[in-house]
């Protein structure tokens, strides 16, 4: 049985929200609204300023629970409105990592990392043990249970913040900008991880990220947003098809996606746009053996 099956409703939805901070008559969010499927991959790109944290801090209700503002319209996670429903509750559902991993790790060993949520969920002491190794293992960093947080490298802290928001069991892991302290490695590294937790775990991933590039390869649906809106709502090889829709925000379309996408329009590269490296390699071999190259 897939994870939508399990699910009656959608697993997000968010109506007409529209979001202001105090003091501002700039929309931070303005009437957004979307559904996201029960096992989704969603990657939320766009410029600075578009609204893109905002959203995830209304996804995971910390908008309108400790952050004060004018809130209009309906966020739903689980069929729950997070408006009637308490962070400690959403908490159980959905998962949050943020940008900074040295600014949300706070205990001084990894376990006691993974534990800290747990023991504020009043999960028994047995339960919390099971947790950890659990966790741990999923991410793929069990060795790393008894070291110190301080002497991680910045994608060891990452997968251990990943690790403590999956213990806690939630059904969707909203990731905002978890690799913007990263070098390329621990970057995929932690894609990767999140590309497993959603294949084989069927959890819900929503990542805000700037590299659209990482973006197109791992999401299946993309959002970007402008000024508190969503501008394009499509799967990554349909914003390879449509450049402008990310130039028109000052993103940089992927370039092997992009190249792909100027060969194709002279007739030089052949079916879909690719995604990777390794899908440009095969549609090129493939063109080429056409032309008997
Ligand atoms: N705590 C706050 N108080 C007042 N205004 C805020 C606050 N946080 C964000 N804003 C404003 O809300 C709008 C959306 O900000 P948000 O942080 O959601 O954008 P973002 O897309 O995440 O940007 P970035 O890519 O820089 O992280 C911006 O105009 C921003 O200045
Ligand atoms: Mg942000």
């Amino acid at each position: 049985m897939t994870a939508e099956a399990d699910c009656a409703g959608p697993a997000i939805s968010v109506e007409k929200l529209t979001f202001c901070y105090p003091g501002s008559e700039l929309k931070a969010l303005d009437e957004l609204s979307f559904q996201v499927s029960a096992g989704e991959f969603v990657g939320i790109t766009g410029p600075t300023g578009a609204g893109k944290s905002s959203l995830l801090l209304c996804l995971n209700g910390i908008i309108p629970h400790f952050q004060d503002g004018k809130f209009h319209g309906a966020v739903k996670i689980d069929g729950c409105d997070t408006f009637d429903t308490s962070c400690a509750e959403l908490a159980r559902k959905v998962g949050s990592v943020f940008q900074d991993p040295e600014a949300q790790i706070v205990a001084p060993v990894v376990e006691e990392e993974i534990a800290f949520g747990l023991e504020n969920l009043a999960i028994p002491p047995r339960e919390i043990d099971q947790r950890i190794a659990e966790s741990l293992e999923l991410i793929g960093i069990s060795s790393l249970r008894h070291r110190s947080t301080t002497q991680l490298s910045g994608g060891q802290k990452q997968r251990v913040a990943i690790a403590a928001a999956i213990a806690l069991k939630p059904k969707i892991l909203l990731l905002d900008e978890p690799t913007s302290e990263l070098d390329p490695i621990g970057t995929m590294e932690v894609f990767e991880v999140l590309r497993r937790l959603n294949r084989e775990h069927h959890l819900t991933v929503i990542v805000v990220e700037q590299k659209v590039n990482i973006l197109v390869e791992y999401a299946g649906r993309l959002l970007i947003m402008k000024n508190g809106r969503i501008v394009c709502d499509a799967p990554p090889r349909e914003v390879l098809e449509r450049p402008e829709l990310l130039t028109s925000v000052g993103l940089r379309p992927p370039p092997v996606g992009d190249l792909a996408f100027k060969l194709k329009q002279r007739g030089l590269y052949p079916g879909a746009l690719p995604l990777t490296v390794g899908d440009a390699y095969q549609g090129l071999s493939e063109c080429w053996a056409d032309k008997g190259i």
